[in-house]
């Protein structure tokens, strides 16, 4: 008798056969990290629901290409602000731009991140500190700078994490730490802002193909779905976070706050860590791991 087949999840739908395209018509969302990545998708399956938007990001040219693509994608409205998350004036100044040009702000999306894969005896305090300071601090300074707006409009967060800090991953102490504190951040602010009619939740994505972390893993001879054990058998799209993005900012999601929502295809429950690096050999051997892994 031959063995049963893996049942692979279908791919991920587009969110307009599930969602009203006029979703989120009128509203604004507030994007760090927006202009690149899963980032930028998700702005734009936003905008296909009716959102305009500001996404910031530190490249003046590159986000401007981006809102450019945006908008002509979508036909809505989409506008770039250079800021570094990291300083809190130039956050600020992007939330005022985006009240001043759109005249609201309903949504925010925390996304900005920083990531390189590292072990801790490699990383200088520097390098440790700038991971924190983009993600954690970056989260904190991007609540500070558009709450104000947000209570108005009774609107809602969601921020981007990860399940790496689940366990114990191995070149990823920096990033580990720096999202337990906005899984924890998103806590607080859910319990402080739910009085004001204000929801905040995490999306903790899993791998998702197409992405610069999976890319940098494409070099190692099988960072596929099945080392990785995905139990629904592929990898994630940046579409799956999306779809997810769309629910919990949507009234759907009315009575979810303070929650985080996993979208790995049920990695985390399968995996130790970064389960395509060889254990112990990627803590013993990192040198010869990097160079099978040149952008380590
Ligand atoms: N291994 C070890 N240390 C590293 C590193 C690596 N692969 N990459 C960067 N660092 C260290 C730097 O050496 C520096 O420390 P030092 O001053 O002690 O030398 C520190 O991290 C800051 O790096 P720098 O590049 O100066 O900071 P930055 O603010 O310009 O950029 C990142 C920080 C994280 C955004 C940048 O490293 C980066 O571009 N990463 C890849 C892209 C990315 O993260 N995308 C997001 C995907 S989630």
């Amino acid at each position: 008798m031959s063995s049963p087949k893996q049942v692979n999840a279908p791919n991920a739908p587009s969110s307009l056969d599930i969602f009203s395209p006029n979703l989120f018509k009128g509203k604004v969302v507030f994007a760090t990290g927006g202009g690149s990545g899963i980032g930028k998708h998700v702005v734009e399956t936003m905008m296909r629901h009716g959102v305009d938007a500001v996404i910031i990001g530190r490249k003046t040219d590159r986000l401007t290409q981006a809102a450019n693509e945006l908008e002509a994608a979508t036909g809505r409205k989409c506008i770039p602000a250079t800021a570094d998350v990291r300083d809190p004036k130039s956050i600020q100044a992007a939330a005022k731009l985006a009240v001043d040009k759109l005249g609201r702000i309903d949504f925010v999306i925390c996304g900005a991140a920083g990531n390189f894969l590292a072990p801790l005896s490699h990383l200088s305090e520097n390098a440790f500190k700038t991971v924190m300071e983009i993600d954690t601090l970056g989260t904190f300074n991007t609540f500070k700078a558009t709450i104000p707006y947000v209570r108005q409009t009774h609107g809602a967060y969601i921020h981007f994490s990860a399940t790496l800090h689940y366990q114990g991953s191995v070149y990823q102490a920096h990033v580990s730490a720096a999202k337990a504190g906005v899984d924890a951040l998103s806590n607080v602010i859910a319990i402080e802002e739910g009085p004001y009619g204000v929801r905040s939740n995490v999306i903790a994505p899993g791998p998702i193909g197409g992405t610069p972390g999976m890319d940098r893993l494409s070099s190692l001879d099988d960072p596929s779905a099945r080392k990785i054990r995905i139990p629904l058998g592929r990898m994630g799209e940046k579409a799956d976070i999306a779809n997810a993005a769309v629910f919990l900012f949507s009234n759907g999601a009315a009575h979810v706050t303070g929650q985080i929502l996993v979208v790995d295809g049920g990695a985390q429950h399968t995996y130790s860590g970064m389960g395509v690096f060889p254990y112990p050999e990627s803590v013993l051997e990192f040198e010869k791991i990097k160079k099978l892994v040149p952008r380590l």
